[in-house]
């Protein structure tokens, strides 16, 4: 009799030859726990998404109340589903009123595949620029932005009209013409290894893109809700983006995108052609009323006051030679080590002692930390406590 670890392999299609093969047997509030029954601290929130935790009680409730009344009915945007419009609602409430109308979808990636096309199609331009080291999804228009052409070329020809610039790089700017039809940015460069952007840098991307009549596309898909310390963080570095693209953390652990936008940027999906973007799934209820329940859950219990503390509360206790720096932007960080060597022995030596961390895709020299935003003070501690366990046993390995 196989394994469940061997029908993996062999049924499941693989993204790598590494994956990380934790055999999940169920997760509750910080931690994940294997089928041994081992209990883990989840220090990364499966890639920013469970910001909440695992399986929030807001996140359970307004999923039950879903499941009772109806699943999926009719293909997005024909019927008038509550939820869906009560989740728009709530959501665009929250934001500056030129973030006034919301398109769902089921992924990050969906949403600025859709943030492209809307571009390209209100702006009679097709020029995108993207920044170096940025991922926005897999599919072949985010592939497209990719500037890492390791990855990209195995899957040419993608799209024309990408350029890229660096981001920090404010005399690359420049490049940004009336060419541009827009530039899609994260606020804060996720898998680059938290790239934080210098003072003011954000503010004059948007002032150059509202000077050659592009759009600012802002991907807070791993920034968004809560992770920076602010709910979104276009706020926190002092913008307002034409297109808010959202993910990951909206659904509280079920999928959802969003795409959010000026009504009347919008309606250039409605006419001309109409049907102009279109999906079965997205904004599907039991998804939407998750993400409520999730965004109800961190304006009621004040989720995101905390955040910066225990940003402040990490850079103390996690504290060991071989680490570098630590960067970050709430609790979005990236543990830089002295060594690259180092990196796979504090990965692999962290899981051991109960701490889930992660690698990130575009900087071999750190470890990803993005624990749940709920994770208390004296837990925090006790998992830096287990990470500098792993720093010293990576250490050891080369001592002699
Ligand atoms: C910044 C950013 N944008 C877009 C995406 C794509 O989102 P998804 O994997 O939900 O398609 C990701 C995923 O990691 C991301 O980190």
């Amino acid at each position: 009799m196989p394994s469940v670890r061997q029908l993996f392999l062999s049924h499941v299609a693989q993204t790598s030859e590494i994956s990380l093969g934790l055999e999940i047997d169920r997760a509750e509030g910080i931690y994940i726990y294997d089928t041994n029954g081992k209990k883990y601290y989840d220090l990364n929130s499966g890639i920013s998404v469970s910001s909440l935790g695992h399986r929030h009680p807001y996140v359970i409730k307004e999923i039950k109340k879903q499941l009772d009344k109806h699943l999926h009915t009719m293909v997005y945007g024909e019927h008038i589903q509550n939820i869906q419009v009560g989740l728009a609602k709530y959501l665009v409430d929250l934001l500056d009123p030129s973030l006034n109308s919301v398109y769902f979808f089921m992924s990050g990636t969906e949403v600025i595949e859709a943030a492209m096309k809307l571009a390209k199609r209100s702006k009679e331009r097709y020029e995108i620029i993207a920044c170096k080291n940025a991922y926005h999804g897999s599919t072949q228009g985010a592939e497209s932005l990719r500037s890492d052409h390791n990855y990209s070329q195995a899957f040419l020809p993608l799209l024309p009209g990408i350029k890229h610039i660096e981001f920090n790089k404010v005399e690359q700017l420049a490049l940004i013409t009336n060419k541009t039809a827009a530039v899609i940015i994260e606020p804060v460069q996720a898998e680059a290894g938290v790239n934080v952007p210098l003072d003011g840098y954000l503010k004059k991307v948007r002032a150059r893109c509202s000077k050659v009549g592009a759009l600012l596309v802002l991907d807070e898909i791993q920034t968004g809700f809560g992770r920076t310390g602010h709910l979104f963080a276009y706020r926190k570095y002092g913008i307002i983006p034409d297109i808010l693209c959202l993910g990951k953390a909206m659904g509280g652990g079920m999928p959802i995108g969003a795409m959010i936008c000026d009504k009347q940027l919008m309606d250039a999906f409605t006419k001309s052609p109409s049907l102009g973007h279109i999906t079965t799934f997205g904004g599907h209820p039991v998804s939407c009323a998750a993400a409520y329940g999730n965004i109800k859950a961190m304006i009621e219990l004040n989720i995101v006051d905390s955040v910066l503390e225990k940003e402040k509360l990490i850079k103390e206790k996690l504290k060991h030679p071989i680490i570098k720096e630590i960067r970050s932007s709430g609790l979005m960080m990236a543990v830089e080590l002295t060594k690259r060597k180092y990196l796979k022995h504090v990965v692999s030596k962290s899981m051991e002692l109960g701490a889930i961390v992660d690698y990130f895709l575009f900087n071999n020299r750190s470890f990803r930390l993005a624990p749940p935003l709920i994770f208390p003070k004296e837990e925090l501690i006790k998992a830096c406590a287990l990470l500098v366990e792993a720093c010293c046993y990576a250490e050891s390995r080369y001592s002699n």
